[in-house]
């Protein structure tokens, strides 16, 4: 990777400039941040676990139908990707409350619901990604009502996917976030990555958090929960 073609920095990644004109490069970095950069970390080999999480679930999801930004996993940090123009939503899918939703609601963590909560954020640091509605997005011209329209249907498809992938690894999805962008031709795509670091995972024998609630939470065995993680999905996703 050369610095001549960095392109920016999140907070999980570095970006470059790709091979060809419409693609970009992702390395994905050890630092770990919660609660919007006020808690920073390392957590070792964290890049590494999940980009090769995030290239299983991508060609996963792929073969069942889900575009997605991955063009190939260049080694075990970067990923050949489509250039997308993300869109600024974090959208968030529930299947049982946790996390903001059981502050926002009173609920305790693990609490059932009758059907999947879908939310949007708006991507924003200084603002924190406040939780918006259809409204929001639509009369800020984030999204056009097609466009949410198709974003959730995917979604809805995306989170039937993932809870079955899950399952066989013995752990329960509870929620997590995914990213939209726009490709080239203006076709609305899923981006970014889907890892410990974007989903809530319950074990489904023992209720243990095997995500990075174990970094914002301080609960210990961080790097050993993300390996275990990994070599779950590595064995589930031989068998896809
Ligand atoms: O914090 P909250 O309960 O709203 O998070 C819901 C899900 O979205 C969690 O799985 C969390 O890891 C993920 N998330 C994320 N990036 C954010 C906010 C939430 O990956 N900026």
């Amino acid at each position: 990777l050369l610095e001549k073609d960095f392109l920016y920095e999140g907070k999980a990644k570095r970006v470059f400039k790709g091979e060809h004109e419409n693609s970009v490069i992702i390395y994905y970095k050890d630092s770990a941040t919660a609660f919007n950069n006020v808690k920073k970390g390392t957590i070792v080999n964290k890049g590494i676990v999940n980009c090769k999480i995030t290239s299983i679930l991508y060609s996963y999801l792929k073969e069942n139908g889900i575009k997605n930004h991955l063009i190939e996993t260049l080694n075990e940090r970067i990923h050949h990707c489509d250039k997308l123009e993300i869109i600024p939503l974090e959208v968030i899918v529930r299947n049982k409350i946790a996390g903001s939703a059981s502050k926002l609601l009173g609920l305790e963590e693990g609490y059932s619901i009758n059907s999947p909560i879908i939310e949007i954020c708006y991507k924003s640091d200084s603002l924190n990604d406040p939780l918006i509605n259809d409204f929001h997005g639509i009369a800020l011209g984030i999204v056009t009502r097609n466009e949410l329209d198709y974003i959730y249907e995917e979604t809805l498809k995306i989170n039937n996917l993932l809870k079955e992938f899950f399952t066989k690894c013995n752990l329960e999805l509870i929620d997590f976030k995914i990213e939209f962008g726009k490709n080239n031709s203006g076709e609305i795509i899923l981006g970014d990555e889907i890892s410990p670091d974007t989903c809530r995972l319950w074990d489904l024998s023992t209720g243990d958090k095997m995500d990075k609630d174990r970094f914002r939470r301080d609960l210990g065995n961080v790097e050993e929960t993300y390996l275990e993680v990994l070599r779950r999905v590595e064995l589930v996703g031989e068998k896809c």
